[in-house]
């Protein structure tokens, strides 16, 4: 492993000054040190690895050699979730959860979804400006809430937006990363009543009808009330705040790409499905991917061609730095979705949104859908001003455009 230099080192601090967030630096390391370092901050010191090589080591060829997770907040909250547990339990939950988000299964999820998308845009008035994070994740919310659940979330809202927002912040990178048992006040109670609606929709089923969705499945499967709730608010919280980030990172690049979102709307006019905005899409994941590290705890030595990562250690392989490697990509950090235009291939493991292999993001094919969905039916119907105001990405459970993204907004009369 090459050594960070002074040099490196200093410019690391001055864009982590400049950005105010941990991705300049980031983006220091990689272009100084290259495709494996070692973050040295005290009492915590992670290796990061990116890059096709290292993306498919641990994704697909060396993955027994990693686990999922080492006991942190994200585990204390999720406790036995799909997305926590390693060997045979989480084959097992997997299997169980997979059918509902089977690509077969998203036709009939398309009206569902517009219906939903509708009750959030019924309460915009001509000329509101609307924070389109906001919106975006009320869109998902909603549309999670039913797919999974079969539940129609919209009275709900009031009781559970804050404690989801509280859930997502429980596990958002923090001071606890390196002061593993910082006291955190102010979470129990909404973490509470979150649980406390988990376990009354599993109550409320045990007694009621059968509905054929995931909650469903869980039940049929015998699994404990407890076990539920874990993979219940993984799924949500999975389920809904990597859509929210996609949505709202793509009007931000549509507000900051007039040109292109002129064309988008076009193509939505006049077409079933546009090419156009599936790129865009596809761009929005590549320059800002929601997840963009996986974090991983080593269960035995891994080799890579600059260095090894001894047992024990946290490794992080980084979708942001692969996505944004100017080896890989042409004018890597500029928003290009004709990049995606049909024909046009990345060499494998270069594009990882969605993870790779058998723990590939359960969610891919749904999420593409209903970011596709709901673009295209808000598009058609608003007219979407943006007010230009600045955006930096901000590291929390998921990658999010900071302070929002502010469209004024007027219903299209066509
Ligand atoms: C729309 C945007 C989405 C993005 C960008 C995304 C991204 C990802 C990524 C990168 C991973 C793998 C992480 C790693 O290797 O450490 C992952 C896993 C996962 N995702 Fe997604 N996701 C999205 C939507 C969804 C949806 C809609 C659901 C559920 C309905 C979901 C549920 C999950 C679960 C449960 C896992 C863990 C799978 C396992 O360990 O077997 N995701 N996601």
């Amino acid at each position: 492993m090459k050594s960070i230099t002074p040099e490196a080192g200093r410019a690391a601090l001055q864009a982590l000054i400049k950005e105010g967030s941990p991705l300049g630096p980031l983006k220091i390391m990689a272009k100084y040190v290259g495709r494996f370092f070692q973050i040295p901050l005290p009492m915590f010191k992670p290796f990061v690895v990116f890059g096709p090589e290292a993306n498919r080591k641990v994704l697909v060829t060396e993955r027994d050699k990693v686990l999922w997770r080492n006991t942190d907040p994200v585990t204390d909250l999720l406790r036995r979730g799909v997305l926590i547990v390693d060997g045979e339990e989480h084959d097992h939950y997997r299997k169980l959860m997979e059918p509902p988000l089977h690509p077969s299964q998203l036709p009939n999820y398309t009206d569902m979804m517009i219906r939903q998308t509708e009750r959030v845009t019924s309460q915009w008035k001509d000329g509101d400006t609307v924070d389109m994070l906001v919106e975006s994740r009320k869109i998902a919310l909603l549309i999670i809430m039913q797919t999974l659940f079969s539940k129609d979330a919209w009275n709900d809202l009031p009781l559970i937006w804050t404690p989801i927002l509280k859930a997502i912040a429980y596990i958002s990178p923090g001071m606890w990363i390196i002061w593993r048992r910082m006291p955190r006040p102010g979470f129990k109670k909404h973490l509470k009543t979150l649980d406390d609606y988990l376990y009354r929709l599993i109550a409320d089923r045990r007694l009621g009808a059968f509905e054929p969705d995931l909650l469903q499945h869980l039940i049929d499967a015998g699994l404990t009330d407890d076990v539920i709730r874990d993979q219940m608010l993984t799924m949500l919280i999975a389920g809904h705040d990597t859509s929210t980030a996609l949505l709202a990172w793509t009007f931000a690049l549509l507000g900051q790409h007039p040109d292109v979102h002129q064309r988008v709307i076009q193509e939505v006019d006049t077409l079933d499905k546009s090419p156009l905005l599936d790129q865009v899409i596809k761009e929005s994941l590549r320059l800002y991917p929601p997840i963009h590290i996986g974090n991983r705890r080593i269960a035995e030595e891994m080799e890579f061609t600059e260095g090894n990562v001894p047992r024990d250690e946290r490794m992080f392989y980084s979708i942001y730095l692969t996505h944004r490697d100017p080896e890989i990509w042409e004018n890597a950090e500029s928003f290009c979705p004709e990049r995606f235009a049909h024909g046009r291939k990345t060499p494998p493991f270069s594009y990882v949104p969605f993870g790779g292999g058998p723990r590939a993001c359960i969610g891919a094919a749904f999420g593409q859908a209903e970011a596709r969905i709901v673009m295209a039916h808000l598009l058609r119907n608003y007219k979407f001003e943006f007010t230009n105001h600045k955006i930096h990405p901000h590291m929390g459970a998921t990658l999010e455009p900071r302070p929002g993204v502010k469209f004024t907004v007027v219903a299209r009369r066509r």
